[in-house]
């Protein structure tokens, strides 16, 4: 019988030379600067022939959501609107003091994290929670380590107005840059009128929207998984071999090694992370108490703070474990420094508290163990993330 193929066979490339790249020289955003976009070529790029023809970002290898299905009607993605949103993203204006971007704690060249334990917003002022990716979050069902936000175009317009993060507001952002003739062109000839709250949102969320990640060494062995036992001499469909055998090839050219193979074993098997972290985003999309930050005074009570539901109480939603070298320190408090301390962490069978998940219990991991368990995070989920230049600004 021939081996069932799950996973759609896209080439995506460049995932070796993202991964590890950890050289950081200031900050994306402190690149973009305002004034360097002239008028002339936002006419010119506007009036381009496709610039407003919907399409759908590319899925790379191990992505198996329909990316049509997930987009919202309401908000097609376009190239005028993507790069609108770029813009916004990029540009410190939408801060209060002018000082923070979404780049600034959501940065490119830090796996779209600020690699520190919690954000700091405008005025050096730190919030109690570490910045999430922004990869892949047009497969989250749900925003934020609560879930509070359900899209992304609510999401979006939710820091611009945060007290704490660029202590802005959506409508004063939406006269600014509506006095901007290079943003104002643009939110004309993109939705049909001038700035406005919903319309920052809603660029903001179409440009987060292509922010995807895959291919990654774990991508490519689950790809190939199902034809480890088949023969090739045996095949007689032209067409299947020929597509089976590039599929093998693939793999081999991106194997993980035997220490992240074992890794792999353990964290489908004996360690249980995919109780939780599992499918496509290796997140199950639910929200969990693992023992995080529940010892303290006043603890953060996550989930419950939206449902009240005393269950809830210390539950954060499963993040993506996708490019996870990329992001430390991690957990939604940012307490745990290395991959090396989560893996003790979960080893140790969390941190006891009344609301601890009954999938969080003591793993009896020898030392080699963990040293595989963490190879495999750290080499295997590692892929190919949209590459995103930084824009120049109207
Ligand atoms: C001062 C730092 C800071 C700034 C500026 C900031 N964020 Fe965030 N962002 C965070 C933190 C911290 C969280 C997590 C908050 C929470 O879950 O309660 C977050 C959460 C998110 C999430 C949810 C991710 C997930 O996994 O649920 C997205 C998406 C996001 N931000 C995008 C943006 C965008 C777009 C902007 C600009 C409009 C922006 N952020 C500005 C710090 C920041
Ligand atoms: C009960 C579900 C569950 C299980 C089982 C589980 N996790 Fe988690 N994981 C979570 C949740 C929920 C969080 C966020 C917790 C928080 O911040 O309070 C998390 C956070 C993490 C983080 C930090 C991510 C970030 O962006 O900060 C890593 C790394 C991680 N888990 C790896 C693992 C590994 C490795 C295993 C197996 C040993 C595992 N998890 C088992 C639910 C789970």
């Amino acid at each position: 019988m021939k081996p069932l193929l799950l996973t759609a066979l896209t080439l995506a490339g460049g995932a070796s030379a993202l991964a590890f790249q950890h050289q950081i020289s200031g900050r994306t955003d402190d690149r973009a600067v305002p004034g360097t976009l002239p008028l002339k070529e936002i006419e010119t790029a506007l009036a381009a022939a496709n610039a407003h023809t919907p399409f759908v970002p590319e899925g790379h290898l191990g992505l198996t959501t329909d990316l049509a299905k997930v987009i919202p009607a309401d908000n097609p993605l376009t190239p005028a609107k993507v790069e609108l949103g770029r813009q916004l993203y990029f540009d410190k204006r939408l801060s209060r003091d002018g000082t923070v971007s979404c780049a600034t704690c959501h940065d490119p060249a830090r796996g779209w994290t600020d690699c520190d334990p919690v954000s700091t917003g405008i005025k050096g002022q730190k919030g109690g929670r570490s910045a999430p990716t922004v990869i892949n979050r047009v497969l989250g069902k749900t925003q934020f380590w609560d879930g509070r936000a359900a899209s992304l175009e609510e999401q979006a317009v939710g820091p611009i107005g945060n007290p704490i993060e660029m202590g802005f507001s959506t409508e004063e952002a939406s006269t600014l840059l509506n006095s901007i003739p290079g943003y104002k062109l643009q939110f004309e000839r993109v939705f049909g009128g001038g700035a406005n709250p919903d319309r920052i949102g809603k660029a903001i969320a179409a440009f987060e929207r292509t922010i995807v990640s895959g291919a990654s060494k774990n991508d490519y062995y689950e790809a190939a998984k199902p034809l480890f036992d088949w023969d090739p001499a045996e095949e007689q469909d032209a067409a299947f071999k020929a597509k089976a055998e590039k599929i093998l090839e693939q793999e081999r050219e991106h194997r993980m090694s035997p220490s992240a193979e074992r890794g792999r074993e353990l964290y489908f098997g004996k360690a249980s992370c995919s109780l939780c972290h599992v499918g496509e985003d290796l997140t199950d999309e639910l929200f969990h108490n693992i023992g995080i930050g529940m010892d303290k005074k006043e603890p953060d009570l996550g989930r419950f703070t939206q449902t009240k539901v005393e269950a809830d109480k210390g539950a954060f939603r499963t993040p993506t474990l996708r490019n996870i070298a990329l992001t430390a320190p991690y957990m939604h408090d940012g307490s745990l420094p290395t991959l090396r301390e989560v893996v003790e962490h979960y080893d140790q069978g969390g941190r006891a508290n009344p609301y601890l998940s009954k999938k969080v219990f003591k793993l009896n991991l020898t030392l080699q163990e963990k040293q595989d368990l963490v190879r495999f995070l750290e080499e295997a989920l590692t892929g190919a993330i949209t590459e995103v230049e930084v824009p120049r600004l109207p």
